[in-house]
Formats: structure tokens, C-alpha cells, sequence
């Protein structure tokens, strides 16, 4: 039966590991089914494919929004407003007029956070190496400039977040469903789950009246974006067409897209073996065994639509201070600032892990600097925040005792497996305007090398 010494010498293989030179293959596959075997056990339906992201062009691939479909001409019209400054018409002081944009607080190469520990959109000067250099414009009041009391969110894998933002509040389905009678409650902007829309397409139509932005006719006419609307919305009547759902709609359809689909942990579970080290397989493992890291962080974008505190402190706590906020903000309360129920207080959203290499800043108080810090700071337990009481910490926040060797494999694994190196492929090469983005005042343009 067996013909070839080919064929017998790969049945004895097992028993052969201490041969050199077989070692390394016969480890790395006994790795790989064993970490196949996890993931699917822990999977909703039994399959890698519950932990596959879609590519960004995969529309049909791409969960959409309740009533907005994703369409070629809503992403393409989506992916220059994201960066379009001539949208920030709504400045408070006229020299920060149309200089800028989403992007400004949510930057590709600080996987779409924005690079500093806070975000300043209008009110704000400068940029930086991607978004480190943001400062406040001094010819604005503290409390005129856009900017929020938590670091922004990072834009990757939102296509899989049902309530957006860290507290969850937008979106009508998922957990916000048995809240419905907060809506707009405490925080009157929520008034617009009423819709019945998806987090994304709620929160934006909310979001670009926040950061100030607005089409008119020279956005539309003299620029052209226009006939992109058209394309985009031909169901929409009248000037609904160019308002805010509209705006909304394109936007969220754009960062559905935002998938990174090429990170090597991605490869992995397409098949390629070969896409991860050793070392960050162990992470995996570590990851979805002893760390416990999916017990939280699970499915496709690593995230979760459930609210935990990790006991990590808010933004008034980092040195130097944050603007517009303090230890008293309703933000520092996370779901319990929507809800205002006992048991929300203090509780965050899960957020994604993909592209932690390139953020500068960690948690929603931008408390960390680096990702094995993070990592650290989960092994070790022990919450930093002493505002937050006991009771309201996470039961699966506690010492974890991982060796040093854990913690690197484990590091490595967010570091480089979880890393898509080529996110460039989802930002335009130019706007319509043809502005400096993601800002376009003029020391944005100098740090940018924009003229
Ligand atoms: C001034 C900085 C700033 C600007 C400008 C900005 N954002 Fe944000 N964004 C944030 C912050 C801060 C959060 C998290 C706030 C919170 O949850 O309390 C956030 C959260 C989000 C989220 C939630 C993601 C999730 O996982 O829940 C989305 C979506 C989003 N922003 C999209 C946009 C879009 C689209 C624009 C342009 C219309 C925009 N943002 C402009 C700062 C900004
Ligand atoms: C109890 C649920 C839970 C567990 C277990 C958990 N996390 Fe998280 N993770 C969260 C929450 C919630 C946040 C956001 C906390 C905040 O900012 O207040 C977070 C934030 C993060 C961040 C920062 C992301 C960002 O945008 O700033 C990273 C990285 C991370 N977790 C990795 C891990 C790793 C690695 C493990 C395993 C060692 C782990 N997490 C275990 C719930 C959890």
C-alpha cells in the first residue's frame, strides 16, 4: 500500500520532529490546525469564514445600512467628501473656512484616529506627522472648537459596528433596540434613532452638523459634486439630494469599505500558512485562549457590540490636560451617559484592533502610547482609573499572568498580523476642490508640503 519511502517517511513524520529540518514544518502545522480548531469552536457558525473580512470591493460582500445600500457612485461620491475640506463651510471664525474635513480626526495613517491624543477639527491649526501636530487655533475661545471629551474612533471594520461611537448610541437596532425610551432623552442628538436607521447613517447626518459641514452651491456647482450627488441619490427629490441623509448615506457607504482585508491574520485564515510567524501565531492563540482578548473582541473586525469597563482612564487625565473636557464630562461615563443606567456606567464599546501599529494613542482616554503597554496593562489587571467603582469593572478584566514570551508573541500578533500595510488603496489621490486634505489652513499645508 504504501509504494513510495516518499509516503512512509511523511507517515512517521510526527514521531520524527527531533530530526532538524522537520522540526520547523511538522511545529508550524500542528500550530495552525490548532488555532483552526479554536476559531471555529468559538465561531457563530462553525467557520473560518466568521472571522473573514470581505474585500473593499466586495459590495455585496460588505454588511449595508438599514436603507442604504452600497452602491459604486455612494462610495465614490462617500471617499472625497470624507477628505473634501471645502465641505467645513460652517467655521466658526472665517479664516478656518473649508479647511477641514472628517479625515482631519480620522487620518489613514494613524489607522484612521487622529494621531494626537484628541481631535480638533474647526478650531484647530496644523498637522503634523499625520495628525501629531493639531493644536488650537488661539484665535478661538476654548469652548468654540470642535473637539470631543474621547479620542476618535478608528474608521476600520465599522461595516460590523451596529451602535456607533463609544457610548453606542446611535443606530436603532442591536442593544440600542431595548433602550428605546432614552432616545434623545439625555442626550438630545439621538432623537435620530427615530429614523430607524444603522449607528453609521444615524450618527452621520447628526456628525456633519457637529463638525460644521454643509454643501452649497459653490461645493456643488463650482466644484462639481453636483452630478456626483445625482449619480449617487437619483431616488432622492428636490434638495434632499444634497442634504444631510444624502451626505450621511455617501459617507457611511465609504467607510463600510474601510476593510483590512490584506492584514497577514487575513491571508492566514484565506490559507496562506505562511502569512504569520511563529511568534504571532502563539499571539493568536494566546489571543483566543489564555489571554481571553475574544472574549471581547470577536467576529470579522475583532470588535464587539457589547460595553465593558477595562478601568482605563479618560482623556482630562492625560498630562497637560485635554480642551473641552474635564473629569465631571458625561462622556468619561461611556453607555451610561446615553442610558444613565447603573449598571452602563463606565462601559465603552469594544473597538477594533486591526492597524494598532500606526495609533499613537490607546483607549478611549488616550491613556497608552503603545501597544505593549496595552498588552501589559491587560496582563497586569489592574484598573488606573479610581473614579470608576469596582462593581462596574469587567469580570474579565484581571491578572493574567503571561510570561514575557506570552506578552511579545501576543504584541507581535496585533503589531504586524493584524497589520493591513496598504490602506492607501481607500484614500483618493485628489478631491474635487483640489484642496490640501486632510486640513488645508495654511500650516497644514506647510506640514504636508502642499506648496
Ligand atoms: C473633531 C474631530 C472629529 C471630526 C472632524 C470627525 N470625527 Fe468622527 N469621531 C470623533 C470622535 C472623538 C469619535 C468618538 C466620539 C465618542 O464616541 O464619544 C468619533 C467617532 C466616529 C464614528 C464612530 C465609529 C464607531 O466605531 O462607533 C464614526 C462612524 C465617525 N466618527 C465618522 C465621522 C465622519 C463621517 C466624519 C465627517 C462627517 C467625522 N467622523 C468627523 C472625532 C471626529
Ligand atoms: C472585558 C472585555 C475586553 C477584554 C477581555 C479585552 N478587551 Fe480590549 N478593549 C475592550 C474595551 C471596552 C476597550 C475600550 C476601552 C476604553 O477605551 O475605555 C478595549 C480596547 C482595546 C485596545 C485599544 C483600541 C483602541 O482603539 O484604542 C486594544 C489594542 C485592545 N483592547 C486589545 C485587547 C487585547 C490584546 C486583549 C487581550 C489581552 C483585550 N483587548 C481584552 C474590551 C476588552
Amino acid at each position: 500500500m504504501y509504494k513510495s519511502p516518499l509516503k512512509l517517511l511523511l507517515l512517521l513524520l510526527p514521531a520524527l520532529v527531533v530530526v532538524p529540518g522537520c522540526v520547523r514544518d511538522t511545529a508550524v502545522s500542528a500550530l495552525d490546525s490548532e488555532l483552526e480548531r479554536t476559531l471555529i469552536r468559538l465561531s457563530v457558525n462553525s467557520s473560518l469564514d466568521d472571522y473573514m473580512l470581505p474585500d473593499g470591493s466586495n459590495l455585496a460582500g460588505i454588511p449595508a445600512g438599514i436603507g442604504n445600500p452600497l452602491t459604486e457612485e455612494k462610495i465614490a461620491l462617500g471617499k472625497m467628501l470624507f477628505y473634501e475640506t471645502a465641505l467645513g463651510r460652517d467655521a466658526i471664525n472665517p479664516n478656518q473656512l473649508r479647511t477641514f474635513s472628517c479625515s482631519t480626526c480620522h487620518v489613514p495613517e494613524a489607522a484612521f484616529t487622529s494621531g494626537s491624543a484628541q481631535g480638533i477639527a474647526d478650531g484647530g491649526l496644523g498637522f503634523g506627522t499625520f495628525g501629531s501636530g493639531r493644536v488650537m487655533d488661539q484665535s478661538y475661545e476654548e469652548n468654540q472648537i470642535d473637539a470631543q471629551g474621547a479620542r476618535p474612533l478608528s474608521m476600520l471594520g465599522v461595516a460590523y459596528v451596529t451602535n456607533s461611537m463609544w457610548a453606542g448610541r446611535f443606530g436603532s437596532r442591536g442593544a440600542n433596540a431595548e433602550v428605546a425610551e432614552v432616545w434623545g432623552v439625555h442626550d438630545p442628538a439621538t432623537e435620530i434613532n427615530h429614523l430607524g436607521l444603522d449607528g453609521l447613517e444615524s450618527q452621520n447626518i447628526e456628525g456633519t452638523i457637529t463638525h460644521r459641514m454643509s454643501t452649497d452651491a459653490y461645493l456643488l456647482d463650482t466644484l462639481g459634486y453636483r452630478r456626483m450627488f445625482n449619480r449617487a441619490f437619483p431616488e432622492f427629490e428636490g434638495d434632499a439630494r444634497y442634504g444631510r441623509v444624502a451626505m450621511s448615506f455617501a459617507l457611511s457607504a465609504y467607510i463600510r469599505t474601510l476593510l483590512p482585508s490584506n492584514a497577514p491574520w487575513q491571508q492566514w485564515l484565506r490559507g496562506d500558512k505562511e502569512a504569520l510567524t511563529d511568534s504571532q501565531k502563539n499571539g493568536a492563540k494566546l489571543f483566543f485562549g489564555k489571554a481571553g482578548c475574544y472574549r471581547c473582541h470577536n467576529g470579522p473586525a475583532l470588535n464587539g457590540n457589547t460595553f465593558h469597563s477595562v478601568g482605563v482612564n479618560d482623556l482630562c487625565d492625560i498630562p497637560g490636560g485635554a480642551l473641552r473636557t474635564s473629569a465631571d464630562d458625561p462622556r468619561n461615563f461611556g453607555r451610561g451617559d446615553f442610558t444613565r443606567r447603573a449598571e452602563d456606567m463606565f462601559k465603552f464599546k469594544v473597538p477594533q484592533v486591526y492597524n494598532t501599529k500606526d495609533m499613537p494613542f490607546f483607549f478611549h482616554g488616550s491613556s497608552k502610547t503603545s501597544l505593549r503597554e496595552v498588552v501589559e496593562y491587560f496582563n497586569a489587571g489592574i484598573p488606573e482609573n479610581d473614579r470608576i467603582p469596582a462593581s462596574n469593572i469587567s469580570d474579565f478584566f484581571h491578572p493574567l499572568n503571561l510570561t514575557d514570551t506570552e506578552v511579545n508573541d501576543l504584541t507581535d500578533f496585533l503589531a504586524e498580523g493584524l497589520y493591513d500595510a496598504d490602506l492607501q488603496r481607500f484614500v483618493p489621490d485628489t478631491v474635487l476642490s483640489g484642496n490640501c486634505f486632510p486640513n488645508n489652513d495654511a500650516q497644514s499645508r506647510a506640514d504636508m508640503g502642499c506648496e
